[in-house]
C-alpha cells in the first residue's frame, strides 16, 4: 500500500455494507489506504469487485485461498495495517469476536491481529438489545475494542425504529482518524461508541471524570398526533447540552441522547438524535452501560393513544377531535430500577412551577434516582433562557445555587457529581 496510513477493513453481512463503499472513498481522500476482507455474508450485500475497485487492490474473501496465503498469509494480513476496522459489525461478527471464534478469514484475522480494533455495530434494535449482544459488547469493552455508533433511528425493516443504525461514513472516518492518531485517552468503550474527539476538553478543565462513561439526555420530545402535528414542550436543550459539553471537558466519554433542538451538537460528544419518548428510552437503553446517567431532557409525560395515519381534517359541524392520551415510558424510573447495567449514579431533572423542593423530594423517592436537580420554570424564562436557578436534592440534603448561566450550572454540576461517592463506582 502506498499511503502512509492503512486500515484493514472487515466488511460483515449487513445492509449497511453499502456505506462502507463510501467510507473507502473518503479514507482514500484522507490518505488512508484500505485493504479489505469481505465475509461470505458480506458478499450478499456488496461485491468484491466494487470493494476492490474502490480500494485499488484485491479484496480478500477466503481463508483457504492458496493465492491469498502465497501473497500475504492471514496472519500477515491482520498485522500489516495500522488499525483493524469492522463495518458493519454484525451481531454474528461481534459474537465471534467476543468468544474468540476463528472459522473464516475475517474472524481469524481478528483473532490474529496485534493491532487495535474499531467496530461499527449495525443491526436490528432487538438484536442490539438482546442480552447476548449486550454480554458480547461488554466482553469487547473489557478486551479494549473501540466502538463507534450505532446511531438510533429508522431501520431498513419497515416500522422498526431504535438503536442499531451503523455510524455514517463521516462519523466512521472521524473515529478512524482518532484511533490512528493513537490518542492515549481513547478508552475502551461499551455499547455505544465513544471516541474522545475532545479528549483533553477545550478549556483545560480538570479531568474529574477521566475514564468515566456518562450518558445524558437533553431537549424536549415530540409526540406525534398525526403526520404533521405533535405534542411538545418549550425545552431548548441548552442545559442538557451544556452538561454534555462540561462532562466531555472533564475527560468523560459522553453519549448525548437529544430530542429535537435548534442548537448544535456539542463538540467531543457522541450525539444520538431522537424524536419521541419511546425513541429516547430505546436510545438510552442501547447506550448502556454507563457510569453516570443524567436525565436532563423534558420528556413528554403523555402521547396520543393512537397516532392518526393521515392528517386530521377539520370537518364542518364535527367539532374538534378528542385526543385520548396515554402515559409515556418513564425513562428516569426505568433506568433507576434496572437490576443489570444500572449506572452507579443516576441524576434526574425536575422542572416545577410550584413547591419545587417538595416535588423534587417526592420525585427522588418515587423514581429511585440518586439526585434530583430541581428548577423553578414558572414564568422565569428558564425554558429556552440562558440562566438557571437550581436546587440539588438528595435523600438527606438540599443545596440551592444562585442563578447562574447554564454553562456555569453545567460545570458546577459536573464537579459536584464527580465528588459524589457513586462517581467512584462503576455501573452496577
Ligand atoms: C437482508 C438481510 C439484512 C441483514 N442485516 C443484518 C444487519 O444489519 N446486522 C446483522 O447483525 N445481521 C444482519 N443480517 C444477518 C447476517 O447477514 C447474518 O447473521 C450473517 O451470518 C452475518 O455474517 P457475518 O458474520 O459475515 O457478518 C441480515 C440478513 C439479511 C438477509
Amino acid at each position: 500500500m502506498s499511503a502512509s496510513r492503512s486500515v484493514l477493513l472487515i466488511i460483515g453481512g449487513g445492509i449497511a455494507a453499502y456505506k462502507v463503499l463510501e467510507l473507502i472513498r473518503r479514507l482514500k481522500d484522507h490518505g488512508i489506504a484500505s485493504r479489505c476482507i469481505l465475509t461470505k455474508a458480506g458478499e450478499e450485500f456488496v461485491t468484491p469487485l466494487a470493494v476492490s475497485s474502490l480500494a485499488g487492490e484485491r479484496c480478500f474473501t477466503d481463508l483457504f485461498s492458496l493465492t491469498d496465503e502465497a501473497d500475504i498469509g492471514h496472519i500477515a494480513l491482520s498485522r500489516s495495517t495500522d488499525l483493524v476496522v469492522v463495518a458493519p459489525a454484525t451481531a454474528d461478527l461481534i459474537a465471534k469476536m467476543a468468544t474468540g471464534l476463528a472459522n473464516d478469514l475475517a474472524s481469524t484475522a481478528l483473532l490474529a491481529t496485534d493491532k487495535r480494533i474499531l467496530i461499527a455495530p449495525a443491526m436490528n434494535p432487538r438484536m442490539w438489545e438482546h442480552p447476548a449482544t449486550r454480554r458480547n459488547m461488554a466482553q469487547l469493552e473489557t478486551d479494549g475494542v473501540l466502538v463507534v455508533g450505532p446511531n438510533s433511528g429508522a431501520m431498513a425493516e419497515r416500522g422498526e425504529n431504535g438503536p442499531g443504525r451503523m455510524a455514517e461514513p463521516h462519523e466512521l472516518l472521524a473515529a478512524i482518524e482518532q484511533a490512528l492518531a493513537g490518542e492515549t485517552r481513547l478508552s475502551p468503550v461499551g455499547a455505544i461508541g465513544f471516541l474522545g474527539r475532545n479528549p483533553g476538553g477545550p478549556s483545560g478543565a480538570p479531568k474529574l471524570l477521566a475514564g468515566k462513561r456518562v450518558l445524558i439526555t437533553s431537549g424536549p420530545t415530540h409526540e406525534p398526533i398525526d403526520p404533521v402535528r405533535y405534542i411538545a414542550n418549550r425545552s431548548s436543550g441548552k442545559q442538557g447540552h451544556a452538561i454534555a459539553a462540561a462532562a466531555a471537558a472533564a475527560g468523560a466519554s459522553v453519549i448525548l441522547v437529544s430530542g429535537p433542538v435548534a442548537i448544535a451538537d456539542p463538540e467531543g460528544v457522541t450525539t444520538i438524535h431522537v424524536e419521541s419518548a419511546r425513541d429516547m428510552l430505546a436510545a438510552v437503553e442501547g447506550a448502556l452501560p454507563a457510569d453516570i446517567a443524567i436525565f436532563a431532557a423534558a420528556v413528554a409525560d403523555w402521547r396520543v393513544a393512537e397516532e392518526a395515519p393521515g392528517k386530521l381534517k377539520k370537518r364542518a359541524g364535527a367539532g374538534a377531535p378528542a385526543l385520548a392520551l396515554v402515559e409515556n415510558p418513564d425513562i428516569l424510573a426505568t433506568i433507576s430500577a434496572r437490576e443489570i447495567d444500572r449506572p452507579a449514579l443516576v441524576v434526574g431533572f425536575a422542572a416545577e412551577t410550584d413547591h419545587v423542593i417538595d416535588h423534587a423530594r417526592a420525585k427522588l423517592a418515587k423514581k429511585g434516582c440518586d439526585l434530583i436537580v430541581a428548577n423553578d420554570v414558572g414564568g422565569t424564562g428558564v425554558m429556552g433562557g440562558d440562566a438557571n436557578t437550581v436546587h440539588l436534592v438528595t435523600s438527606d440534603n438540599v443545596e440551592t445555587w444562585p442563578t447562574l448561566p447554564k454553562g456555569e450550572v453545567a460545570s458546577r454540576l459536573i464537579a459536584h457529581l464527580a465528588a459524589m461517592p457513586q462517581a467512584s463506582e462503576t455501573e452496577r
